[in-house]
């Protein structure tokens, strides 16, 4: 963790744009101290001359104007990769200037990793994450599919051949990339010929768009423009991280137990169908993948654990898919909407709980009910 806080830390200290390094801008200590601070400036003539001061020397360029989430968080990650790291951001539509540039992405009309162009608005572009992801990719999406491993290694501080880097380079694409890839290519989330039913104008997507100056305001100049991309730039790329940190700290040991626990099922019941989840971490996401990833068969139908406040325990009905409520076996329909002592007269099992109206969860004070309870419904 130590590890992640330092990259994000460093991914953070930025300083706000200026052209000259004359106008004494607001340093941190951080910031003057780091090697990798932020320059983002447009092609004008002599403005890459100036450029030269950058600590890699190396210059990574993107379009002009209006810009979106996929290239201020591309522009983010590949700064992140030791090739590239402190890299100037350039933005031009200019082909002369792209031609001179150490990387170019989302403009260009290539995308062609040897030589680190990576536009997707050309015809016959359909480059994909792969890995069973078959969304249209972004600039984002391609300079994470190429450098996100090395990216999410030095974040740990392990190699790139990692178990956890591969697991945490597909999650992190799941969870928070590939939603980027589809809003920026204009892919629905769903299959609809209707209208949505409300508006939905809070993702990051949305927010970085709404950075772009607006048409009232009266400074409309490339160095607003500039400024204005640097921010989307550490608000993209903040959230990428924190995103990075949340998955290292909380869903990969959230992922070893749930493995854990779904491997050594057969030894809470013969069936296989029963699983205890011997310490409580958000499960039902992690099982879904882990069931089609390891072929699980008999699926789990009955997922056992402790209620931290009560200390009763819990038999939880496994759903059909994740977001669907109707679940593989609900729970004995004579038992549902019953408490207590109704409910242990019906089941048969002493200090039952509850089991909801709907059948998907239930409670018994003991792990013996409420093992007891998933048996005799398994047998329902
Ligand atoms: C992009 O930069 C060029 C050259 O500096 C300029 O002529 C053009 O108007 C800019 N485009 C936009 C959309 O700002
Ligand atoms: C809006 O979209 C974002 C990104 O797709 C999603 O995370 C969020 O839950 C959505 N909000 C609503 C209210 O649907
Ligand atoms: C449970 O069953 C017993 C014996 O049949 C009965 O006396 C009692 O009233 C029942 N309790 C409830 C809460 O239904
Ligand atoms: C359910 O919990 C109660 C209260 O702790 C306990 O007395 C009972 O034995 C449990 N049921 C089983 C089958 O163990």
């Amino acid at each position: 963790m130590l590890a992640a806080w330092r990259l994000w830390q460093r991914a953070v200290t930025f300083i706000p744009l200026v052209r000259s390094q004359t106008l004494n801008p607001p340093l941190t200590m951080a910031a003057a101290a780091s090697p990798k601070r932020l320059r983002v400036y447009s092609s004008a003539a002599g403005d890459c001359d100036s450029a030269n001061g950058a600590a890699s020397g190396k210059r990574v360029g993107t379009h002009n104007g209006s810009f979106h989430c996929d290239e201020a968080l591309g522009c983010f990650l590949i700064r992140l990769t030791s090739q590239f790291a402190g890299a100037d951001v350039v933005r031009t539509r200019d082909p002369q200037i792209l031609d001179t540039l150490d990387a170019v992405l989302d403009v260009g009309g290539v995308y062609d990793h040897s030589q680190h162009r990576y536009d997707h608005h050309q015809k016959g572009f359909n480059e994909v994450f792969g890995h069973g992801f078959n969304t249209k990719l972004s600039s984002a999406g391609l300079v994470y599919k190429h450098f996100g491993k090395e990216i999410i290694a030095k974040e740990l501080e392990v190699s790139e051949d990692h178990e956890d880097v591969h697991q945490l380079y597909l999650a992190i694409y799941k969870s928070f990339v590939e939603a980027l890839d589809a809003i920026d290519n204009g892919i629905n989330q769903y299959d609809t010929d209707q209208s949505p039913k409300f508006v939905n104008n809070t993702h990051l997507s949305s927010r970085v768009g709404r950075l772009n100056p607006d048409w009232t305001d009266p400074d409309q100049s490339p160095e607003k423009e500039n400024a204005a991309f640097q921010q989307a730039m550490m608000l993209a790329g903040g959230e990428f991280m924190e995103s990075v940190r949340l998955h290292v700290k909380s869903w990969l040991p959230a992922r070893s137990i749930v493995l854990e626990c779904l491997w050594t099922r057969g030894k809470v019941d013969p069936s296989e169908e029963i699983m205890v989840l011997d310490r409580f971490c958000p499960w039902k996401l992690l099982l879904f993948e882990l069931e089609e990833k390891l072929k699980t068969d008999p699926l789990t139908k009955y997922v056992l654990y402790q209620d931290e406040r009560s200390k009763s325990w819990r038999v939880q009905a496994v759903s059909v898919a994740p977001d669907r409520f109707e679940s593989r076996k609900a729970l004995p329909e004579k038992w549902r909407g019953l408490r207590d002592d109704e409910l242990s007269n019906v089941t048969g099992i002493p200090g039952c709980v509850f089991v909801h109206m709907s059948g998907f969860i239930g409670g018994n004070k003991t792990f013996e009910g409420a093992l007891e309870m998933a048996r005799a419904a398994l047998k329902c």
